[in-house]
């Protein structure tokens, strides 16, 4: 589904990302872990086009997307669940739900399928966006994501902020969304969250990859759990 190919990433001189590489493949899940400043959001940036690599490739469904610009890319299937939601604060939940529909060629979520995913914005339509709690404006960004047909799903910090039973909720939308064939990106600083979720896990580090390989193996050896994320705990 998406394949990075060695994408360096600079905020003007500053470089964040190293050549990094990284690939997901359809309904697959990657957790994307490292300590505040390692690059995460950039990573999810230089995807969306919103901070475009320097060097690289960014390949999506087989087709370069790396100096496209984010609109196409979003038309292809890419969609994201920024870490501020990005709601229009004076909109309405219908009417910010409404922007984010379009088509794909990915399947199209409805407006009944995602209030089924998410019971409480039956009641919240016709409320104005910043009237919402954290958890709710959450509701309505991954629901928006999904009306928006996508084929992978970028989630930066879905838990931040949120009450735990709001982030069971979110990580179960996570995985049925996955048993959809969605595949998703999940950018954590809290690793039992993400790791509960993925089938694979990277752990950046200052701007690299500083490990790959499965939520399993990570599990099975406290030592290397404690040099990759010990700062995370
Ligand atoms: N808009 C920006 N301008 C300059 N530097 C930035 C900007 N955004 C992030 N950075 C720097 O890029 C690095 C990676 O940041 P970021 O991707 O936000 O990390 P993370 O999401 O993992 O916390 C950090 O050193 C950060 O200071
Ligand atoms: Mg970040």
């Amino acid at each position: 589904m998406l394949a990075i190919d060695a994408i360096d990433t600079f905020y003007g001189e500053t470089q964040a990302l190293f050549g990094v590489s990284l690939a997901v493949g359809a309904g697959e899940v990657l957790a994307l872990l490292g300590a505040n400043g390692a690059g995460k959001t950039t990573l999810l940036r230089s995807i969306l086009g919103l901070t475009r690599p320097r060097r690289g490739e960014i390949r999506f469904r087989d087709r370069a997307i790396t100096r496209r610009p984010t609109h196409e890319i979003a038309r292809a299937g890419v969609g994201w669940v920024p870490d501020d939601r990005r709601l229009c604060p004076t909109l309405t939940v219908a009417k910010n739900l409404s922007l984010g529909m379009k088509a794909t060629g990915f399947r199209r979520w409805t407006m009944d399928e995602v209030t089924e995913l998410f019971s409480p914005l039956k009641y919240l339509m016709a409320r104005e966006a910043e009237t919402l709690s954290g958890g709710e404006m959450q509701m309505v960004a991954i629901a928006r994501a999904l009306l928006g047909a996508p084929g992978l799903v970028l989630f930066d910090e879905p838990s931040q902020g949120l009450a735990p039973k709001i982030v069971g909720d979110v990580m179960a939308v996570i995985a049925r969304m996955r048993g959809e064939g969605i595949a998703a990106i999940v950018v954590e600083q809290n690793p039992d969250v993400a790791l509960a979720v993925a089938d694979r896990v990277v752990v950046l580090a200052r701007g690299q990859v500083a490990w790959a390989g499965t939520p399993a193996e990570l599990a099975a050896d406290p030592a290397l759990r404690r040099q990759l994320l010990g700062g995370l705990q």
